[in-house]
């Protein structure tokens, strides 16, 4: 077994990055599904998890657990030390000003709800408009619809095209004097596009509209700079970049979240509480209300060690060297279409195979222990955009394989065989 420190130290692949290495630092790559080998290319729903973060999860609970922000106990100062130390470290992942910004909460979509349930209710008002994208999923479109319905205000779609890009043209015309707020994913979880966020950020800007960037499928894709992209909130899911489910990172501007009112109310977000009134604690307990998730935490921060290890080049180039590869092989299958050909995209080739459901083709892939997504994939909008119910989703992480993408096409012709 190949420790870490080898991977961080390995020559091998000559840039800095050897998929053979990573994978064996993720042990469950090495099970078999139906009996074969386990092809894992469902990396959109969720990543695998390292040894390195199924460890710190495994030491916390032996070793740290405790409540935290409570006790004057040692385990509790230990444990807070801990928890507190995962948010400088994510503050300094994403280059945030301060740790004022970084907002533990379950995941993306409670990020978003909470934008929305917290700055939309005290800033969209009846007749006002909140601007999304066609290639929204529903944690993106959901929460701003219950918005719309509560203060009876507009949610407007800014549509895509053929290739599943936003029309930015169509983009920049739907903001207008009543837009409040501005929702985008940084990259589509179904078709893998990969949005211009930055110059959408400043287009909203240039009309003084906030702008909340979903950041659950770009995360474990590229480095991520709030400040560079100037937005106004940021949010993701440690799920989605090796570390724990449960656990994840609402960004906002200090100056923007210490002027919303809490979401939740408990223990930890407040300075006092009598049954006349209370007092709210400063940020960014402010909207941490109740014991938090903790463990998960602390994983996250073993996922973001993990992050912070690799050459941040080579694993880029080698991602887009799969993608690459991926959807000139499954695009040249006799039958196959792609769907999302967006010119920039990262980490998802969606397809549809003439007269085939795609529910039947994930069924007989995964007979071949191949993990692949079917379906509408949360984002139904995107299937009816082009006309389909479903897509296969197959998608990529950095410890996937050119060899992985072979068993994926040598599993469409077996399917092929079986419906032609
Ligand atoms: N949003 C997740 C996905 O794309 C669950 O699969």
């Amino acid at each position: 077994m190949h420790t870490y420190q080898d991977i961080l130290t390995s020559k091998k692949s000559g840039s800095g990055f050897d998929p053979d290495l990573i994978r064996e630092t993720f042990p469950i790559l090495k099970a078999t599904v139906h009996g074969k080998k386990l092809v894992y290319l469902d990396n959109a729903a969720t990543t695998q998890k390292p040894e390195s973060v199924i460890k710190a999860l495994d030491d916390y609970y032996r070793h740290l657990n405790s409540n935290i922000h409570r006790g004057v106990h040692a385990l509790s100062e230990k444990a807070t030390e801990a928890y507190e130390g995962v948010r400088d470290k994510a503050r300094q992942f994403i280059n945030a000003a301060s740790n004022k910004e970084i907002i533990f909460l379950r995941g993306t979509t409670e990020g978003i709800n909470l934008v929305a349930g917290s700055f939309g209710r005290s800033n969209v008002g009846q007749g006002d408009e909140v601007l999304i994208t066609g290639l929204e999923h529903h944690s993106n479109i959901v929460p701003w619809q219950m918005l719309c319905n509560h203060t009876g205000s507009v949610l407007k779609v800014a549509p895509i095209d053929d290739k599943g890009e936003v029309i930015l043209s169509e983009f920049e015309r739907l903001i207008g004097p009543k837009t409040r707020i501005v929702a985008i994913a940084h990259v589509s979880n179904a078709l893998g596009t990969v949005n211009p966020v930055k110059r959408m950020v400043a287009i909203a800007h240039a009309h003084g509209i906030p702008v909340l960037l979903d950041g659950a499928q770009a995360v474990p894709h590229f480095r991520i700079d709030v400040r560079d992209l100037d937005c106004d909130f940021y949010a993701f899911s440690a799920h989605k970049m090796y570390g724990p489910t449960g656990i994840g990172i609402l960004y906002g501007k200090q100056s923007i979240l210490e002027a919303m009112p809490p979401y939740q109310g408990g223990g930890d977000m407040i300075r006092s509480v009598t049954f006349e009134k209370t007092i709210f604690n400063d940020l960014p307990h402010k909207f941490e209300a109740g014991t938090p998730n903790i463990a998960d935490t602390i994983g996250f921060g073993a996922a973001f060690d993990f992050l912070n290890g690799l050459d941040w080049n080579a694993v880029s180039h080698y991602e887009h060297e799969l993608l690459t590869y991926a959807s000139e092989v499954i695009g040249a299958i006799p039958g196959v279409r792609i769907v999302g050909t967006a010119s920039d995209k990262a980490g998802v080739v969606s397809f549809v195979m003439d007269d085939v459901h795609p529910h039947d083709i994930g069924t007989i892939l995964d007979r071949e222990g191949i993990a692949v997504r079917t379906g509408h994939h949360c984002a139904q909008p995107v299937m009816q955009r082009f006309g389909i119910p479903a897509t296969v989703r197959a998608s990529f992480a950095l410890y996937n394989t050119k060899e992985e993408i072979d068993e994926l096409v040598r599993g469409i012709y077996a399917v092929k065989k079986v419906f032609h």
